[in-house]
C-alpha cells in the first residue's frame, strides 16, 4: 500500500472524530506487515484526561485484534499543518511499533519520519526485564 493510499484512509477515519471540546479532528491509519489497515480517530471526553488520540485508537484496535507487526502509521488532522503525535502516543509507538515508518501529511505535502526522529532517547521497556 502506498503512503498516499494510507493517508487517504486516515483522512476518511478523521471524519469520525468525536471532538466536542477541542474541535480538533485527527485521523490515523496503521498498516500491518500482512496488509491489513486499522483506522483511528480521536475520541474526547468531558473528563479531558480520558481522551484517546487517533494514533492510540488505531494502535489499540490493532493490538486488541491480535496484530503485532506494523509497517506504517499515517496521521492527519483537519488543519493546514503537519500534526505530530503527542508525548503519550510517542511512548506507545516506541513500545508497539518502533520500526514503523511514520507518515504525516497536510495539503499536498507528505513527510516520512522514524520514531527516533520524533522521540530520541526514549524509555526502553526492555529495561523492565533486566
Ligand atoms: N490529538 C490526537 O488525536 N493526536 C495527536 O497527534 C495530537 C492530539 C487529539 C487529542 C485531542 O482530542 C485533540 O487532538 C486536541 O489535543
Amino acid at each position: 500500500m502506498t503512503n498516499q493510499e494510507l493517508i487517504k484512509i486516515a483522512k476518511e477515519a478523521m471524519a469520525h472524530a468525536y471532538v466536542p471540546y477541542s474541535k480538533f479532528k485527527v485521523g490515523a491509519a496503521l498498516l500491518t506487515r500482512d496488509g491489513k489497515v486499522f483506522t483511528g480517530c480521536n475520541v474526547e471526553n468531558a473528563s479531558f484526561g480520558a481522551t484517546n488520540c487517533a494514533e492510540r485508537t488505531a494502535i489499540f484496535k490493532a493490538i486488541s485484534e491480535g496484530e503485532r507487526d506494523f509497517v506504517k502509521l499515517a496521521v492527519v488532522s483537519h488543519t493546514d499543518a503537519f500534526t505530530y503525535p503527542c508525548g503519550i502516543c510517542r511512548q506507545v509507538i516506541a513500545e508497539l511499533l518502533p520500526e514503523a515508518t511514520l507518515i504525516f501529511s497536510h495539503k499536498d505535502e507528505t513527510q516520512e519520519l522514524t520514531l527516533n526522529d520524533i522521540l530520541p532517547y526514549q524509555f526502553d521497556s526492555n529495561l523492565l526485564n533486566d
